[in-house]
């Protein structure tokens, strides 16, 4: 198969669809790689790598979307590159259709057939495509926190870890899937004092198992936030509610009982946020004061960290990309149930329910579209 990677244009995005190395191993496969000259220079990846791993680079999009059978990149597809897309060609990336209806009516007319990184499923009922974003996010969550704790930063000045004679920062986190492990993981690692709240009692179980000791854990409740928020140097909101938009845990009353300078970093604002007074920031503005409190809202905090992310991504993605490369769309879809739920949009029918519900569109199943 013919495979294309463009350059992401999206502001700000750093990460590339493939790796040199997923190049390589997909060339050992037996197809052909497209790469847009410097797509992965932001990841500090260069074309003399892409060259090497056997892919050939092109000197614009408009050559990587012609000559393409499938396109592999990481953020949903702008106007620009919606328009470059065509019938029978696979699209394989992040879309988060369901609040984009202009990028649902764009992706239906071009006739193509788009895989949605985000609606791949797992044996055990996971996103495995999603994972590793949260992944990335929930280990920066401590990190960027520690440097909003510093007085340079509007923060109160205080050391994650402590020093002998001074006690460590406390660090709450809301939300113990995912993100909210690694973000425990982490802070523990930078010596503070970690509190972990959820709502699953599994959840809260497998903590305890992983961690021992080491992180307490509390059942979430809204007596039970309050209290614990007024103790917290950081909160790490974490939580997360398939498919709606995050709780409000936090609410502004609460963020008054805050100690000023104490620091929220809200990972869950790409749903909205679990804190009342969260509201999106980017990386350029990475931060606001309310209450006394410093807010850091990035929704797509692992663009800050894109070589790591771009390697997190390939590493789940690169058995998808080959399957599909492989097999063709058909072949691969059907001999994968989960890869199949990836299947957003296919020759201009709907094939995800909640993306069609969301716009209120016709569906069709994934099996019904590929039969046609
Ligand atoms: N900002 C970013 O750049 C970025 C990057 C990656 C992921 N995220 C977001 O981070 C959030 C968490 O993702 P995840 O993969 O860790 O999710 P997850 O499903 O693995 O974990 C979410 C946890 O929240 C818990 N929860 C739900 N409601 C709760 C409540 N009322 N009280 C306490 N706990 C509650 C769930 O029980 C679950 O354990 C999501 O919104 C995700 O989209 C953001």
């Amino acid at each position: 198969m013919r495979i294309g990677v463009p350059k992401e244009i999206k502001n700000h995005e750093y990460r590339v669809g493939l790796t040199p190395q997923s190049v390589a191993e997909l060339v050992h496969h037996g197809h052909e790689v497209l790469v847009e000259r410097d797509a992965g220079i932001g990841s500090g990846l260069t074309d003399q790598e892409y060259v090497a791993a056997g892919a050939k680079i092109a000197d614009g999009p408009a050559t990587v979307f012609a000559n393409s059978e499938m396109i592999v990149k990481v953020k949903e597809p702008l106007p620009a590159e919606r328009a470059r897309l065509r019938p029978g060609q696979i699209l394989f990336t992040y879309l988060h259709l369901a609040p984009d209806a202009t990028q649902t009516q764009d992706l239906i007319k071009s006739g193509a057939s788009c895989v949605a990184y985000e609606t791949v499923t797992s044996e055990s009922g996971g996103l495995p495509l999603l994972t590793p974003m949260s992944e990335v996010a929930g280990r920066l969550a401590p990190q960027v926190g520690a440097h909003c704790l510093e007085k340079e930063a509007g923060g109160r000045g205080v050391l994650l870890g402590g020093v002998p004679g001074v006690p460590a920062a406390e660090v709450v986190i809301l939300g113990g899937g995912v993100s909210g492990t690694h973000a425990a993981t982490i802070a523990l690692g930078m010596g503070a004092n970690v509190t972990v709240v959820d709502r699953n009692p599994e959840a809260l179980r497998r903590l305890a198992f992983h961690f021992g000791t080491g992180v307490r854990t509390i059942f979430s409740t809204r007596a039970a936030i309050a209290e614990i928020v007024k103790r917290a140097d950081l909160l790490i909101g974490a939580v997360l509610v398939p498919g709606a938009a995050a709780p409000k845990l936090v609410t502004r009353d609460m963020l008054s009982t805050m100690k000023p300078g104490s620091v929220i970093v809200d990972v869950a604002i790409d749903q909205g946020g679990c804190c009342e007074s969260s509201r999106p920031t980017t990386h350029s503005e990475p931060t606001y004061v309310e209450g006394g409190v410093v807010h850091y809202c990035v929704t797509n905090m692992p663009g800050a960290v894109a070589r790591t992310s771009t390697f997190a991504l390939n590493n789940a993605t690169l058995p998808f990309a080959r399957a599909l490369a492989d097999m063709g769309l058909k072949g691969a879809l059907m001999a994968d149930k989960h890869l199949r739920d990836g299947l957003n949009i296919h020759a201009g029918h709907v094939t995800c329910k909640p993306v069609a519900e969301a716009h209120g569109l016709p569906w069709l199943s994934a099996e019904a579209a590929l039969a046609r």
